[in-house]
């Protein structure tokens, strides 16, 4: 099934920087160290058309992504994944002298195509925790990150404790849904977990639930492109800052190390900086 996904890419930039995507504070380990929650079981992820073995030369990089999370990725009207993680990706690429495909893939299960060796990678808004570096490598960070609150226009809900027993909408399996974890309980009924955050989304402008936690960008994103839907956001200082990496297939150092010499040389010449500047502003 396809899911919505905001008609319009390019927020308005001082509406996203008003609503707070903009995160000084400094990145903690223990502040990630949640327990992840239990996963659903794994719906397959959809084949790569490009095989993913290993060819030495002039070989395609194969890069998982769950193209439902603007203005991160997301598809575009012919069915192109767009993004700025695409845009990232493919400037590193560039200095690195590697090829990319870009393969929409759903979240659950997403992690599991670098063992399983269908994708080389995955760009994904991914967060970098402790407990996913158990089974996977990471990059160096790329993006600065935090959770977000999502409600209705006059709710009552103030801060993130007063959502201890209402319903909360997150996306399965991610950082929004471990957050909503700690504070409800593991095996809360009030937890609705969505196979994408539009969907969450979806459901907290129908009234199915009463708030919606998910990554700051994502949020601001929808807010700023559904007027409609009368949306507020809130911040809450109990979120810990969170930072996105690229994922790998643990021990696949290689290509690992290609991929932070492609960043370090785009963070050093600027085509990071301009590229961040399209979709968020002008940094702080
Ligand atoms: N940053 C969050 C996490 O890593 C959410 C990422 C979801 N990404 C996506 N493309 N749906 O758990």
């Amino acid at each position: 099934m396809t899911h919505p996904i905001s008609k319009h890419p390019q927020l308005s930039r001082r509406r996203l920087m008003a609503i707070g995507l903009a995160t000084g504070a400094a990145w903690t380990l223990a502040a990630c160290g949640e327990k992840k929650p239990a996963e659903t079981a794994a719906a397959p992820a959809a084949p790569a058309s490009a095989p993913a073995a290993a060819a030495p030369a002039g070989r395609v990089y194969v890069v998982g992504t769950d193209a439902a999370y603007a203005p991160f990725e997301s598809q575009g009207p012919g069915g192109d994944i767009v993004g700025f993680d695409m845009d990232v990706l493919n400037a590193v690429a560039a200095k690195a002298g590697i090829s990319l495909k870009f393969v929409n893939t759903p979240w659950e299960g997403i992690f599991n195509t670098l063992a399983s060796g269908e994708r080389d990678m995955v760009i994904s808004a991914v967060t970098i925790t402790p407990e996913r570096q158990q089974t996977m490598d990471f990059s160096a960070p790329y993006f600065d990150a935090t959770q977000l609150i999502a409600v209705k226009a006059g709710s009552k809900v103030q801060k993130f404790d007063d959502l201890k027993t209402l319903k909360v909408g997150v996306q399965n399996g991610t950082t929004g849904d471990e957050v909503v974890q700690k504070l409800q309980g593991k095996a809360s009924p009030n937890i609705r977990r969505f196979e994408s955050t539009p969907l969450a989304l979806k459901e907290l402008e129908s009234g199915g639930v009463d708030a919606v936690v998910a990554d700051n960008g994502v949020v601001a994103h929808y807010i700023a492109n559904n007027p409609a839907a009368q949306f507020v956001s809130l911040q809450d200082a109990s979120f810990a800052p969170e930072q996105y990496g690229i994922a790998f297939k643990k021990g696949n150092a290689e290509l690992q190390g290609k991929i932070n010499t492609g960043l370090a040389a785009i963070r050093a010449d600027g085509t990071y900086d301009a590229i961040y500047a399209r979709y968020f502003g002008a940094k702080k």
